[in-house]
């Protein structure tokens, strides 16, 4: 943990022009920079770099922010090693703070083994060159398997001397306690007592993460053993779900291709890699995770499968399919020959024919799919049938309702069904999987729950009125997951996303002509109900999105000031140009008047720019995780709005639509809130016995009420829904 103080300076010293144009080259325009997107492919600029507002902004693929967030997506690291990052740029001093003593503990020994790797890397890397046993077996192999010593190098091969202990005496010899080396899993020790090697008479490849750091390594036989690769076990420093091999030197690539080539093997990566191909990852034999998938997500939208084109391939590259297309990501694959893989076909071809090769055979997954298993069908109905229900069930997966249209049409053809009947097969299983995401996501809401009543410090709300006496966390209400969770996210992820949006409420005439938020409203709106957030984290969210809201109106006017300045540069330009052109004095005030009307909208189009990276800007790389956490959560999701902001709709239209949304979550939340109470008291009344008539009463009366109330809630809703104010 960096200390605060740290932190601020270092937020204060990174200049976002300086450290964009580490990637980018940029170019002045006006009061901002622009350069070609370093997220995605593009021709023409249209990411902005804006200096007095030290935030950076893409408009076609809405990536960007502070310097913190950009070097995290840039790089692919954390908060914490994004401020290091950027520390070590400017010559900062990085002080941390001090740790507990368990904080301290896990740090050190994730520290200790981390640094055991590096050597141990180190140690594998000189054996190959310097031991006569590295250089005949090792080396000798590598170089067999046409494995340039550029990449060799690049991809820091190894070997491990073939003797019971040869590492760990030279790790222990050099200070490296027993205890790290077995954590790492590089040392074993017997059930005599007798510690040995993991790595016997192996080349090893290092699996090395995002941030650099050598987490595990594969180690290949090379006697015809049982065991073809043995690999690092799971530890505190690797989670094989999580990482990808290859991934570290890929990532630039990644990123500039926008593609990711995704095969099964180390030798595949170094293969692809020596022959120009470098955005290629690994998944190291086993069926691909939703922690690889999110982490190829960082970089690319574009995944392309390349499988060893033998039977076991292909059944592998099939079973990754939906998770994929789940993502959200664009999915191809590169059938291979069978005998085949990307590594054999990388040494037959050259580079040119590699290239050439991979563009040509590309073709869609949901294609290639059919492509296979109609092959096997061989016209069988039968067959035929599970064919079609299984290419449904990939559509299905798919979140882009416009994506499943276009494949929902282009499988009626290749199936031969009626695009009708494919069409209501998809939704009814889209609705299946949208249920069972919905109750993984409540899953995930205890688990984010029963984690703040362990007492993670930035978990729990800060104002004092959590605390008791003594100054520890109150505990948190004893329930198990409250229904009302999903429903309070809902509202929390609306604010996050429109919450600076500017209203002008007919029903609160004390605001009139005054700008009011729609974080504000809703704030006023909880507050006349006492309503609060019961899910701390959603609570400590929208308690900070409330603080922010005077400071971002201060400097909302004086954005107003530049903007309006911004405005007469422009009127005066045209003005000009109008006067400039041949035509009559009608044509001259009807140009004038469509001036106006432009420079109307610009200003408009400016103003909600503002607003909307506002809460990006602020909370995107906020050092609190679940601030940070929550809002790149919310805002990661589509906004149902960006295309109405971009199009520079007219303003009310905007209005009109977050009205519509916000009104709804409220309306939602304020039911769930009910439906609650209705239930709670039915269970009372269910308790009470014969002889409690006058408790009985009481609660039926109280019962009443509350569905006297939902009734006109419910009207209440339909009215305020269907006719938004203004
Ligand atoms: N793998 C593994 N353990 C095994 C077999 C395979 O971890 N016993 C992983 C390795 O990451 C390997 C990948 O699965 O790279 C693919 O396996 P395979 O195709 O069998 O190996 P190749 O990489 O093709 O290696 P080689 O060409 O040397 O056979
Ligand atoms: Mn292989």
């Amino acid at each position: 943990m960096i200390d605060p103080v740290t932190v601020q300076k270092i937020k204060d010293t990174a200049d976002i022009v300086d450290v964009v144009s580490d990637y980018v080259h940029l170019v002045r325009r006006g009061s901002n920079y622009m350069g070609l997107c370093p997220f995605h492919n593009e021709r023409t600029p249209s990411f902005s770099v804006n200096k007095s507002r030290n935030f950076c902004y893409c408009f076609s693929c809405h990536k960007g922010g502070s310097p913190i967030s950009f070097i995290m997506e840039k790089e692919g690291i954390s908060y914490h090693e994004a401020l290091l990052h950027l520390a070590k740029k400017y010559g900062i001093e990085v002080r941390e703070r001090e740790l507990t003593d368990e904080e301290r503990e896990r740090q050190t020994r994730r520290e200790g083994m981390m640094v055991a790797n590096e050597w141990a890397k180190n140690y594998f890397i000189g054996n190959l060159y310097e031991k006569e046993e590295g250089k005949n077996i090792g080396l000798t192999y590598i170089y067999g398997r046409h494995v340039t010593a550029e990449a060799t190098k690049a991809f820091q091969l190894g070997y491990a001397i073939d003797k019971g202990n040869d590492f760990t005496d030279a790790a222990l010899k050099k200070g490296f306690s027993l205890e790290i080396l077995k954590a790492t899993g590089l040392t074993g020790v017997s059930q005599q007592g007798s510690v040995y090697d993991r790595f016997r008479g192996r080349v090893i490849f290092p699996v090395i993460n995002t941030a650099g750091k050598t987490v595990a390594f594969g180690g290949r036989d090379l006697k015809g053993g049982p065991a073809k690769y043995i690999n690092s076990p799971e530890s505190e420093i690797y989670s094989k779900s999580r990482e990808l091999y290859g991934i570290y030197q890929a990532k630039g690539d990644m990123v500039k291709e926008n593609k990711v080539y995704l095969v099964e093997g180390y030798l595949d990566v170094i293969g692809m890699w020596q022959s120009g191909v470098r955005n290629v990852v690994a998944s190291s034999g086993t069926a691909l995770t939703d922690g690889q998938i999110v982490l190829i997500h960082r970089f690319t939208d574009n995944v392309t499968l390349i499988y060893d084109g033998d039977p076991a391939g292909i059944k592998a590259s099939l079973r990754g399919i939906d998770m994929l297309l789940a993502h959200n990501l664009n999915v191809k694959a590169v059938p291979l020959p069978d005998g085949d893989d990307p590594d054999s076909l990388a040494a037959r071809l050259s580079p040119e024919e590699l290239k050439t090769y991979l563009r040509e055979h590309e073709v869609d997954i949901i294609r290639f799919k059919i492509d296979i298993l109609l092959k096997d069908s061989k016209n069988d109905p039968q067959q035929k049938w599970s064919v079609i229900r299984s290419i449904v069930e990939s559509i299905a997966h798919i979140p882009d309702k416009i994506k499943r249209d276009v494949y929902i049409q282009d499988c009626s053809i290749l199936l031969d069904i009626k695009e009708t009947t494919l069409s209501s097969e998809v939704a009814k299983i889209r609705f299946q999987i949208v249920e069972q995401e919905k109750a993984k996501r409540r899953a995930e809401e205890i688990r984010g729950y029963t984690e703040n009543k362990e007492g993670e410090s930035s978990l729990i709300p800060t104002d004092s009125e959590n605390k008791n006496d003594a100054g520890e966390t109150r505990p948190l209400p004893d329930t198990n997951i409250s229904p009302l969770f999903p429903l309070e996210r809902e509202l929390l992820d609306n604010c996050l996303k429109y919450g600076l949006v500017g209203l002008w409420p007919s029903d609160k005439p004390e605001h009139e002509n005054e700008l009011v938020t729609v974080v504000e409203y809703i704030s006023e709106e909880l507050d006349v109900d006492g309503i609060t957030f019961t899910h701390p984290q959603y609570s400590l969210v929208f308690e900070a999105l409330k603080q922010i809201v005077p400071v971002f109106k201060r400097e909302l006017a004086e954005e107003e000031s530049v903007i309006a300045e911004l405005v007469e540069k422009k009127r005066k330009e045209e003005f000009e140009r109008i006067g400039r052109m041949n035509i009559s004095l009608s044509e001259i005030k009807r140009e004038e008047a469509k001036l106006e009307e432009c420079l109307n909208e610009f200003a408009i189009a400016e103003r909600e720019k503002f607003a909307k990276n506002y809460i990006l800007d602020k909370f995107g790389s906020h050092e609190d995780d679940v601030i940070r956490n929550q809002t790149n959560r919310a805002l990661a999701e589509k906004h149902q709005l960006s295309s109405l902001f971009t199009k520079n709709r007219p303003v009310e239209k905007i209005e009109e639509k977050v009205i519509q949304i916000i009104l709804n979550s409220l309306n939602v939340l304020k039911n769930g809130i009910i439906d609650l109470q209705l239930k709670e008291l039915m269970e009372e009344f269910k308790k009470l016995g014969e002889d409690q008539s006058e408790l009985q009463r009481e609660l039926h009366v109280k019962i009443g009420e509350i569905i006297h109330m939902r009734s006109r809630m419910a009207k209440d809703i339909g009215d305020r829904i269907i006719s938004p104010k203004r």
